[in-house]
């Protein structure tokens, strides 16, 4: 069974679509642990009622990000990940964190990147009058939000949605398309190399995978 460890900030929806994802098989994989850097994060009720080790680090207990992201590195480590998931994890990685897990770590953003990376999606989503938002599962590199995308999902955007209108309505999308990626990864079909996100061998354009 291929260890999966997870890091959350804070409600933990899609943490829960991965062990819902994992309890129905279509996750091949079983949630190692789960870890945050917010003690007040829902998820980690999630994961302790689904019987799940789960913890938090506090980043004022430590003198630097670097400090912090070694021990956080430590503590992944101890679990023997196949993967790391950031799943609403809110905190920005060192370099050195990201490097520890280059090739292995996977992170969704609620945009349609390389659009709006960063904090506010959805606000600015609206206040552009875009008609269309979504949400994108993108390996996770040195570069902020810019890493190689795997998958995007798109959702419209009505002139009366309000900004949790449309957070919702990407929500929902992300519930099915990360474990969808996740267990694309567990099956040994996703890969980075030469800064590219490939799938089945083949390398995948700017967008992601794109279905017919
Ligand atoms: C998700 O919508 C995710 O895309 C976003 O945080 C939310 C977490 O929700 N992530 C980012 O903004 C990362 N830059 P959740 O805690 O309910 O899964």
């Amino acid at each position: 069974m291929k260890n999966i460890v997870v890091l959350i900030s804070g409600q933990g929806s899609n943490l829960q679509a991965l062990l819902d994802a994992c309890q129905d098989g279509r996750l091949k994989g079983r949630i190692a642990a789960v870890l945050s850097n917010n003690p007040d994060a829902y998820g980690l009720v999630r994961a302790q009622e689904a019987g799940i080790p789960a913890q938090a680090l506090l980043p004022s207990n430590f003198a630097s990000r670097a400090d912090f992201d070694a021990a956080l590195a430590e503590e992944i480590a101890r679990h023997q990940p196949d993967v790391v998931v950031l799943a609403g994890y809110m905190r920005i990685l060192s370099e050195a964190f990201v490097r520890r897990f280059s090739g292995k770590m996977l992170n969704i953003h609620p945009s349609l990147l390389p659009k709006y990376p960063g904090l506010h999606t959805h606000r600015k989503a609206l206040e552009n009058g875009d008609s269309e938002h979504g949400t994108s599962v993108h390996f996770v590199t040195e570069e902020l939000d810019g890493g190689p995308v795997i998958l995007q999902a798109r959702v419209p955007i009505f002139p009366e949605d309000s900004e949790q209108d449309v957070q919702e309505r990407v929500q929902a999308q992300e519930h099915s398309i990360y474990p969808l990626v996740v267990s694309w990864y567990l099956n040994n079909r996703l890969a980075l190399r030469d800064n590219r996100a490939w799938l089945d061998g083949v390398a995948l354009p700017a967008a992601g995978y794109a279905a017919e």
